[in-house]
């Protein structure tokens, strides 16, 4: 009898060890196609299993279907935590009400899952102010408090089913509007509306088609361009393309961007690209796995915001990581030297 009841307890104890271990945290990262979202999944991988989780990792290959499909078969193989970065923030609704039915928590990475209350938090970088370091950038290069202008200027927005993308155009729309207004800064293809401006799934060919059409019908006359206000380093590079090939202006244009994207600071050092602004991937992921850990042991979650990011439902407790500007001048400091890339990376 004695026997069995020993057996007993190290069958229990085997058994609550094997359940500890077995905690879990799913991963939904949008796409293996943009550099950001390899890099944000392979640190938090790393990171998780560092900190003794067990990972499930997915891309889905920029198909809302294909998310949807992770996200589910993470509710069903019992995720204690799911972070997921989505393709579109509104579509990932029945995988939610899953994860919700099941009280497993989840995360929003990066970009708000909108139109649901079964998002416990989010974790991102503080996107109006992405928009906000470009428009400045912009007004400061062009110095257009005290310049007389008039200054050509276009702009290239994100996808509009990420709800990033609209903190970002009016981040940089809020600081620029006012010299629209008072006709310094002239838009020659005339679309300032960010429906007219937006790139569907952020893709480089994308931007440079609407970048090629913009530069034929307003540009092929020699018409100088002074600033291609763009959200992000994918788009950049698409109007980068497009201005290489077709602008026959005698100035390059100021381009702005963001991520840091190794082909955009290989643009920044060849003089193609002004600027961008480094969200360090590491500290979104670190802030993230320290969020899992303090859910996964009852404890308070640090948040930074409780306003900002309303998802249609509720708002969502959010914790926001801050963008740095990034240029020619301190990219050897910001990407070097922290050893986000090496030497190599950039050639
Ligand atoms: C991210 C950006 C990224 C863009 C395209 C946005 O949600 O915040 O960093 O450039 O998606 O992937």
């Amino acid at each position: 009898m004695k026997k069995f009841f020993a057996l007993l307890l190290v069958a229990m104890l085997a058994l609550s060890c094997t359940a500890a271990l077995a905690e879990k945290v799913g991963v939904s990262m949008p796409t293996k196609d943009l550099q950001r979202w390899n890099q944000d999944g392979e640190n938090m991988e790393n990171l998780l299993k560092e900190a003794g989780y067990e990972v499930d990792l997915q891309f889905a290959n920029n198909d809302v279907a294909t998310q949807l499909n992770q996200v589910q078969t993470m509710v069903d193989e019992g995720c204690d935590v799911i972070v997921i970065a989505a393709i579109e923030g509104s579509s990932l609704g029945a995988a939610l009400d899953a994860a919700g039915a099941k009280e497993i928590p989840v995360i929003a990475y990066d970009r708000l899952l909108m139109d649901n209350a079964n998002v416990n938090y989010y974790a991102t970088f503080d996107n109006y102010m992405v928009g906000t370091v470009q428009g400045e950038f912009v007004r400061d290069a062009l110095d257009l408090e005290n310049a007389e202008g008039p200054f050509n200027v276009e702009f290239t927005a994100g996808d509009p089913g990420d709800n990033n993308a609209g903190y970002f155009f009016n981040g940089a729309m809020d600081v620029l509007k006012p010299y629209i207004e008072s006709g310094k800064i002239v838009v020659p293809s005339g679309e300032t509306e960010f429906e007219k401006v937006a790139t569907p799934t952020w893709k480089t060919e994308v931007a440079q088609q609407r970048a090629e059409d913009v530069i034929n019908s307003n540009y092929a006359d020699g018409t100088e361009l002074d600033a291609w206000v763009c959200s992000n380093d994918s788009t950049a590079l698409g109007v980068t393309n497009a201005l290489e090939a077709n602008y026959a202006g005698s100035n390059w244009p100021i381009i702005t961007g963001q991520d840091c994207d190794k082909q955009n600071v290989k643009n920044m050092i060849a003089g193609k690209q002004a600027m961008s602004v480094f969200k360090d991937t590491r500290t979104l992921a670190a802030q993230v796995v320290k969020m899992v850990g303090q859910i996964l042991k009852g404890e308070e979650v640090e948040v930074n915001d409780t306003e900002t990011y309303n998802n249609n439902v509720k708002v969502v407790p959010s914790y926001l990581c801050a963008p740095v500007f990034a240029n020619v001048d301190n990219y050897q400091a910001l990407l070097i030297d922290s050893g986000y890339y090496t030497e190599d990376d950039l050639k």
